[in-house]
């Protein structure tokens, strides 16, 4: 059962809280429905019984608000009860007198919900969540929520729409950057840590707000990761993989989730009744309610699934969607529908009871408004803390050729700072930053100013003016300027447009001059080392053998630049691990380190590759594995991959026991040395391979993860506790179960590490 219902019974005991500024006489039905000593339910279900048909609707109908002109329209359908939640106002007294004319004015007093997308913080911005997923860092994480939800919190709204947990393995797909990454496992603990952060342990207290999970479910395997594409996906990969996160989010007290855009397998998400009445509601016991998506059930009519807007509102409704968003379809046609007797009642009911309950949950019937002086406030300097903190973790040291990195001030005199991304405070935010405020932002250029200080001497030219200019005007400065410089600091990457809902690539490369630019730059001799920031893997084959080292930085937000001058001269290791696997060439996509075995599977001497095939060579001398002929089998960089400033070497894996039987728990411990001379920080990671299952199990499953900051020449012992329960898969039938048999265990810093330990699962004796 879902914290929902954990947060109702404390909310049982309240009985009368008076609100701020509730001045004017409350309706008899307000009073009646908390004034009591009944239970929440009991008074929802009280509510429920003297609401007409429209004001049920009106419940499940969210509005955008966020149309200046508008706003004055909606006090009116408000009154008459015709919208329950608004979303994107964010202006406070705009929301509170909005609030007021639902409190005070509609007949039965229902505070509304107040969306907004509070996707990686609000004013202060995080790293992209690709980037957060990249700190391994779930307490991070939850801080950075829990500071976007004080944020957004004190600007009146009352619920984001977020996390957005869709597992993709496509980096060409846009709202990559708005996901966790590939990994059911990683996902699920940025799940879980970012609805702790925006919900906090009470969501009645001030400064948290409702959460939503996104997209239910399957929206990261888009076709080609063209956005809003088809998604085909068998019931037992969706369970293994994509739902794992849902369930964890549900676990850990979500209390609204949003249905997906997407076709799954012929029944687009916010109609699809598999989706959200059997698995969400009969088998995870969820509580709280559905919202479509933005105009998704209206779209049920694009897709080809109904015909028109009448029957996509009862497609929706008897799937399980309890509250429309944006589109009018429920308010239009429900009313008839139910008269109709094609949509029963209970259905209605039950969705504006989930709804209600979720208001309840968050303490809207006794504190309806905001008030400045009752927030919580952090102070600025801890906001920008926070963000670079996450910042510094979430950047991933992909290559370090000859330990260029870190820049000692001591020896560099100069430093050329270049590229489209180096100086560009809006950019670095990324994706999904309606509130974001790009004039906190510290640069790139910025921070490597701010460190470097009078010793060191910065010079900068962009280059390019964006980062898909193809102008290469300003190539020969730059190239002048490198050549006069120490070491060359190349900022390249992705603008933030190139990313986020509907901005899909096919070529997943960087974008305009800039692999020429890199080339242009590194015929001066020239230390080069490339920080990227993107929304995305990109594939870096074109360049990767023209720069010394490169410091993947996704969108790192607010404090972006200061992280990276830190990291760049070692003021701080970078110990940020990919989220996701980089693949050499688009081609490969989708590639992902728990893929199966096949029954053919490559190895170094049977992936042959084209260049080395001799001519008109029989068909027998090749392999016949799988793999490609231009790109072999392996990714660029492997899934839990990052280097760093010190030296981390793994060693004596040990399991408790070699045999663990059904309902126990396996202890497993490795010592990670720091063979460098810097302290830093490492994520130790655990896999295992079940190696046979009912149906096949992938090659390595991630299953625990620890940070652990290690000095120079310390050893420390990281232990592990695997249950049984942890190895359970979804089966043939769709049921979850953990099968005795055989299992490898790896301990590591990334999926590809070979520190191999062996156990047997056996039946409890
Ligand atoms: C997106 C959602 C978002 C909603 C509201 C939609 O287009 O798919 O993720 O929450 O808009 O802005």
């Amino acid at each position: 059962m879902a914290v929902v219902s954990k947060a109702l019974v404390k909310l049982g005991s309240i009985s009368i809280v008076s609100s701020l500024l509730i001045t004017a006489t409350m309706t008899t039905a307000l009073a009646n429905s908390w004034s009591s000593d009944l239970s929440v339910e009991q008074r929802i279900e009280s509510l429920v019984a003297q609401m007409s048909l429209v004001e049920k609707i009106g419940q499940m109908s969210q509005v955008n608000a966020g149309d200046g002109d508008s706003v004055q329209d909606l006090g009116d359908a408000i009154r008459n009860g015709r919208i329950g939640s608004i979303l994107n106002q964010v202006n406070r007294d705009t929301v509170n007198e909005l609030q007021r004319i639902a409190v005070e004015e509609s007949r039965l007093g229902i505070p509304l919900l107040v969306g907004r997308d509070v996707i990686h913080g609000f004013q202060t911005v995080m790293p992209i969540p690709i980037g957060q997923a990249a700190t391994w860092n779930p307490d991070l994480v939850r801080d950075g929520a829990r500071l976007a939800a004080i944020e957004a919190a004190a600007a009146g709204v009352n619920w984001t729409f977020a996390p957005m947990i869709d597992i993709t393995r496509d980096p060409r797909w846009g709202r990559i950057a708005e996901s966790p990454g590939e990994d059911p496992y990683l996902a699920s603990a940025m799940a879980v840590a970012m609805v702790q952060g925006f919900q906090g342990d009470d969501l009645t207290a001030p400064g948290t707000i409702a959460a939503c999970a996104k997209h239910f479910a399957g929206y990261g395997e888009s076709e080609s990761g063209r956005d809003y594409a088809t998604t085909n996906i068998p019931e037992n990969e969706l369970r293994n993989v994509h739902l794992r996160p849902f369930k964890a989010a549900v676990d850990a007290g979500v209390v609204t989730l949003m249905a997906s855009f997407s076709d799954l397998n012929g029944v687009p998400a916010s109609g699809n009744e598999f989706l959200m009445r059997k698995v969400l509601r009969d088998e995870w016991g969820f509580e709280g309610f559905v919202v479509s998506d933005w105009n998704s059930i209206p779209q049920l009519a694009t897709h080809g699934l109904t015909g028109n807007d009448r029957e996509s509102a009862l497609a929706a409704a008897q799937a399980g969607v309890d509250m429309e968003m944006a589109s009018h379809t429920y308010i239009e046609h429900l009313p008839a529908l139910v008269a109709d007797g094609l949509v029963s009642e209970d259905v209605i009911d039950e969705a504006v009871a989930n709804i209600l309950r979720v208001k309840f949950s968050l303490g809207l019937f006794g504190r309806p408004y905001v008030d400045a002086d009752s927030q919580p406030t952090v102070d600025a300097q801890e906001k920008l803390e926070t963000a670079k903190a996450a910042a510094l973790q979430s950047v991933v040291l992909l290559k370090n050729d000859d330990k260029v990195l870190p820049v000692s001030t001591d020896r560099v005199e100069s430093v050329a700072v270049i590229g489209p991304l180096a100086d560009t405070p809006y950019e670095q935010l990324g994706t999904w930053i309606f509130d974001g405020d790009p004039g906190r932002s510290v640069t790139t250029l910025q921070g490597i100013r701010d460190l470097a200080g009078d010793d060191v001497d910065v010079r900068f030219v962009q280059a390019l003016e964006i980062s898909r200019s193809r102008s290469t005007e300003g190539f020969n400065e730059a190239v002048d300027v490198a050549a006069g410089s120490d070491v060359v600091v190349l900022v390249l990457g992705e603008e933030s447009i190139l990313s986020g809902e509907a901005h899909s690539r096919a070529d997943i490369s960087l974008p305009g001059a800039q692999a020429e630019l890199v080339h242009r730059i590194r015929e001066t001799g020239k230390p080069v080392i490339a920080v990227i920031m993107a929304g995305r893997p990109l594939t870096l084959t074109n360049i990767i053998n023209e720069v010394d080292a490169i410091l993947f930085a996704w969108h790192p937000g607010t404090m972006g630049g200061a992280a990276i001058a830190d990291l760049l001269f070692g003021v701080e290791s970078p110990s940020g691990k990919l989220p996701v696997t980089f693949p050499r060439m688009v081609g490969q996509v989708p590639i992902y380190y728990s893929q199966k075995n096949t029954g053919k599977p490559p190895t170094p001497e049977t992936a042959v590759l084209m260049d080395d095939i001799p001519v008109r060579a029989p068909q027998t001398s090749l392999g016949n594995t799988a793999y490609h002929l231009d790109a072999g089998y392996t990714p660029l960089f492997a899934f839990g991959y990052g280097l760093s400033y010190a030296e981390f070497a793994y060693g004596n894996l040990t399991l408790a026991a070699s045999e663990l039987p059904m309902g126990s728990s396996l202890i497993v411990s490795a010592q990670v040395t720091n063979n460098g001379d810097v302290t830093a920080d490492e994520v130790v990671q655990l896999y295992i391979r079940d190696l046979v299952g009912n149906v096949t199990r992938p090659v390595r499953e991630l299953k625990g993860f620890e940070r652990v900051r290690i000095n120079p020449g310390e050893t420390v012992t990281v232990q592990f506790e695997l249950h049984t329960d942890d190895l359970a898969f979804y089966g043939r039938d769709n049921r979850l179960v953990t099968e005795p048999g055989d299992f490898h265990i790896w301990i590591g810093g990334s999926s590809e590490t070979d520190l191999r330990g062996e156990f047997s699962v056996v039946d409890a004796g």
